[in-house]
């Protein structure tokens, strides 16, 4: 498995009482499966994919990367873990507005210090999410899905074992849209794990297995692609 999660939990206050954003969620995740997850706004789903990039430390239970829990790793070891096997496309705009479509693409993988060029192949996602003419330009003059493409490519760049979207096409037209469902189907078919947080009816059809969320707990756990739905 890719990924194990074992009765996570996540509370937050709300007035005098407290609340499970995340309430006893287990899942796992094996490579070249793509998952989508479904659920209404606020069951908790964005809580989840933070909880499961390791962003956010759930108040019970447990996360497993390829065997290494979260738990056992110091911020350092995670955070490398985060950067280099692991691609996270956030709900919302994530661009710098001081770099170009392409230096965004590149910049956290430069930080890195990686060695080799990743500009030719940071181009090359860029021409596939069909933004190959935008890359000069800066996140203030793309569209609101035009920058969220980029933030796909940023996040393919490393080639990541594992990777997690929420709501990746929230703001794209359908054909848009589609496209880059069959570019994340097309990545899991090559072996990376893909887990995709979506109210896109059309879009969830595209992966593999669909988890519904509701209230912080996974509800239904049913079909997407070959299974009949
Ligand atoms: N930092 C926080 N402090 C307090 N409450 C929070 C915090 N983050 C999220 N919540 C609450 O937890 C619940 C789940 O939020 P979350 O963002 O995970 O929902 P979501 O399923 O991603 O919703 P959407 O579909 O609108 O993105 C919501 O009720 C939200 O208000
Ligand atoms: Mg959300």
């Amino acid at each position: 498995m890719i990924l194990t999660a074992q009765a996570l939990r996540k509370q937050y206050p709300r007035g005098e009482q407290v609340f499970y954003a995340v309430d006893g969620v287990s899942l796992t995740l094996a490579a070249g499966e793509f998952v989508c997850l479904t659920g209404r706004s606020g069951c908790g789903k964005t809580t989840l994919l933070n909880i499961l990039a390791g962003l956010l430390t759930p108040d019970a239970g447990s996360v497993s990367f390829a065997g290494q829990e979260y738990a056992d790793l110091d911020d350092k070891a995670l955070s490398r873990l985060r950067n280099t096997r692991l691609g996270y496309i956030t709900q919302g705009q994530s661009l710098l507005a001081n770099f170009t479509a392409l230096q965004n693409v590149v910049l956290p993988y430069a930080l890195r210090r990686r060695p080799g060029n990743p500009a030719n192949r940071a181009l090359a996602l860029l021409e596939q999410m069909g933004l190959g003419s935008a890359a000069a330009q800066y996140p203030a003059s793309l569209s609101g899905g035009e920058a969220r493409r980029v933030a796909i490519a940023r996040a393919l760049l490393p080639e990541p074992e594992l990777l997690i979207a929420d709501e990746p096409t929230g703001d794209l037209d359908g054909e848009t849209a589609a496209e880059i469902m069959r570019i994340f189907a097309a990545i899991a078919e090559q072996g990376t794990a893909v887990l995709m947080a979506t109210h896109d009816t059309a879009a969830a059809r595209y992966g593999s297995r669909i988890l519904t969320m509701r209230a912080g707990r996974l509800v239904k756990v049913g079909g997407g692609r070959g299974a009949g739905t």
